[in-house]
């Protein structure tokens, strides 16, 4: 027996299905008075059937329409009837949030959906998830976080300072968890930070840098029991730690020009910073974009960029639209008004409960992959299931999603897969360097007057780019031909032995010996003894006015770092000790003599030439930033020296690997 008439339409309707033409014509035709009762009993027969269908797949799979003249997007196809779903590109303005926990497909949606744009796109990568996309883009720039360099403080080209300053505290205090109260401390001495900069009259650089802000705050006079004094203590040690780790991403008067970068596609992997970096990062870059935009005046609302961001709770959190003494934070409203800029974002997050009713609200393309279910009951709602499509929901596959666009109905989808091939540390620096090489930036400088001048003057300071930064003194100098091909060999290639040069360089003994003389005569290399036991030799040391000699002569100087030959060969030999085991290893990064990176494993090795309180410095910074530690030292008397200097300081000793150079081994780089 099929269910009652009544029966049957309390199921349609719990099925969504009341307006469904077929159920419609069947229901008619159930109670036709002009049908027999066999006719009435089949049509209720069907009903049911319909209704049993509908359960097991509640949706109608309804694509959006659109040309294919137009840029779109191919997300998969729908499940049952394998219709392809394709979004309008332009659509993203209105942005898109993407929901599903661990492992369900959103990395894989996120990589599929950058493929598809022809716009530009920014990805906020914590995991480096991305840089495996430089083979299927060429011109993709991937900027792994030592390698950023941006000055938050710096205002975007045509955005007025005094404005700039509002956006750059809020911002800082809510990515740095402070109360409200310190943004007023910090916009008053950003203002007079800029005020020295002479940055109120005109935006130009220099620029001041956070370590700038540091200082100014340091020299702020205030009482510490009194309320500034106490923003004044927050500020100052959130600052510090930036100031500290960050030093070679934010200590620059300009950093890359993100007016350039804006339309290219980069990757900004910010996974090896702290988390409220990260935010800090992420949401100056955001505010960077959009308030550049908002001063060109562009509000054709094309889209010019897309900015993917996972985690995104880490921008659009729930708690900070909680304290409600704050307001809505910034980075919300900066969203729900990009749209008019062009400015397309694309949000995921294992944790929609724990993302702003604003994201949710402001994505007019929500992708619910599978969830957890406590996740899952947090964003059903802002989708629009009913009951039974809820039910479906609740038990999706990887990579099966529903897809909600704006006021269509839901409908699930099987995303394209995505695959990558695995690009490794060493490939992805050999790809990028070029690009690197090719990002122009300006180092940190005062300003060119002093503060009380400010006022008066028009003059407007210059920048100077790195290139022609250093000025040197003429060195005037005849050389043989066989001495200069002999200072320009040590220039590039700093680490051979003196016999092994003569080789390469085709000299005899007596020819080479000649040409070094010569060198030495002219005080451009120092001869030293390097190395130990077997492999112990003579090398080249190159001397200051032999850096200075080569500059003129345009050569580029191959060494890293102004430590002597001896110190660029221990370092060389440590880091290959690092990389026999596993670590990718660099020398002179982050300001350790040698700097190793594994997975999440971070450690730094200092090579100690003497007795130096520098070193504790470096020692100081490393454990700050949470690296193992390691020191080795000359001979034993260097380490017996900073032995007495560590356990006279207030450093933690034991978190410290003193060695030797000739006794370092496996076991001080292990974890
Ligand atoms: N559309 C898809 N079709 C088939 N398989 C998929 C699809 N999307 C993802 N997968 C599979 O699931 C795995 C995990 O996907 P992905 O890395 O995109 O998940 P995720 O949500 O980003 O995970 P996490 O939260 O851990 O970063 C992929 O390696 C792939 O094997
Ligand atoms: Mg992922």
């Amino acid at each position: 027996m099929p269910p009652s008439i009544s029966e049957l339409q309390r199921r349609l309707e719990k099925h969504g299905l009341d307006d469904n033409p077929k159920a419609q014509k069947l229901l008619t035709q159930a109670t036709a008075p002009y049908l027999d009762q066999e006719q009435q009993w089949r049509a209720r027969i069907l009903l049911q059937k319909l209704i049993q269908k509908h359960r097991r797949y509640p949706f109608t799979d309804s694509v959006p329409q659109i040309s294919y003249l137009t840029d779109q997007a191919i997300l998969g196809k729908t499940i049952k009837s394998e219709k392809l779903y394709r979004l309008q590109e332009q659509d993203l303005v209105q942005h898109a949030g993407i929901f599903g926990r661990s492992g369900s497909g959103k990395t894989t949606l996120m990589r599929n959906l950058m493929a598809e744009l022809s716009a530009p796109f920014w990805a906020f990568d914590r995991k480096q998830d991305y840089r495996h996309l430089i083979h299927d883009f060429d011109d993709l720039l991937v900027l792994p976080w030592y390698n950023i360099k941006f000055n938050p403080l710096k205002p975007p080209e045509g955005v007025k300072p005094i404005l700039w300053i509002q956006v750059f505290a809020t911002i800082f205090t809510d990515s740095m968890d402070l109360l409200s109260a310190s943004r007023g401390f910090l916009i008053a001495v950003v203002a007079e930070l800029y005020q020295d900069y002479n940055l109120l009259k005109e935006n130009t650089g220099p620029y001041p840098t956070l370590q700038d802000l540091f200082q100014k705050i340091n020299d702020w006079k205030a009482h510490p029991s009194s309320k500034e004094g106490q923003y004044k203590g927050t500020v100052k040690s959130r600052l510090r730690g930036l100031t500290k780790v960050g030093g070679h991403i934010f200590n620059f008067s300009e950093g890359y020009s993100i007016e350039e970068l804006r339309h290219r596609n980069v990757v900004y992997e910010v996974g090896g910073l702290y988390k409220e970096f990260q935010a800090l990062m992420q949401a100056m870059l955001f505010a960077y974009v959009y308030y550049h935009q908002l001063a060109q005046a562009n509000r054709s609302g094309e889209l010019q960029l897309i900015l993917f961001v996972e985690e995104a709770k880490q921008l659009f959190s729930v708690y900070q639209e909680q304290q409600s003494a704050k307001g809505i934070p910034v980075i919300d409203d900066l969203m729900a008004q990009s749209r008019e800029f062009g400015l397309g974002i694309v949000a995921a997050d294992q944790e929609p409960g724990k993302l702003t009713e604003s994201l949710k609200a402001n994505t007019k393309t929500k992708v619910m992959l599978p969830l957890e279910s406590t996740q899952f009951t947090k964003i059903v709602d802002a989708l629009g299931l009913n009951d039974i499509q809820k039910e479906y929901a609740r038990n999706l596959e990887t990579g099966h999603a529903i897809v909600k666009h704006g006021g269509r109905d839901p409908v699930p989808v099987q995303l394209k897969n995505y695959q990558t091939e695995t690009v490794t540390e060493k490939e992805l620096i050999e790809d990028q360097r070029e690009k690197w090489n090719q990002l122009d930036f300006t180092p940190s400088k005062k300003p060119n007057f002093s503060p009380s001048e400010s006022t008066d003057t028009g003059s407007t300071p210059s920048t100077d780019r790195q290139r022609d930064a250093e000025s040197t003194e003429s060195v005037q100098i005849a050389l043989s031909e066989e001495a200069d091909d002999l200072l320009e060999h040590i220039a590039e290639n700093p680490l051979q032995f003196v016999t092994d040069r003569y080789d390469s360089l085709s000299l005899s003994y007596y020819k080479g010996n000649e040409a070094k003389k010569e060198l030495l005569e002219e005080d451009l290399v120092s001869e030293e003894s390097v190395g130990t036991g077997q492999s112990k030799g003579t090398m080249f040391g190159l001397t200051e006015k032999g850096r200075a000699y080569l500059q003129e002569e345009d050569v580029e100087v191959q060494w890293k770092g102004r430590g002597g030959i001896r110190h660029l060969y221990w370092q060389d030999q440590i880091r290959d000790l690092l990389e026999e085991h596993g670590w990718t290893a660099f020398i002179e990064k982050l300001d350790a003599d040698v700097y190793g990176i594994d997975g999440g494993d971070e450690i730094a090795v200092e090579v100690a030439m003497g007795v130096n309180d520098r070193e504790l410095d470096h020692v100081e910074d490393h454990l700050d930033t949470g690296w193992k530690t390691v020191v080795a030292a000359r001979n034993q008397s260097v380490k017996k020296g900073l032995q007495r200097k560590l356990e006279d300081s207030d450093l933690d000793a034991s978190q410290v690997a003193l060695t030797t150079v000739r006794k370092l081994d496996a076991e001080d780089i292990q974890l």
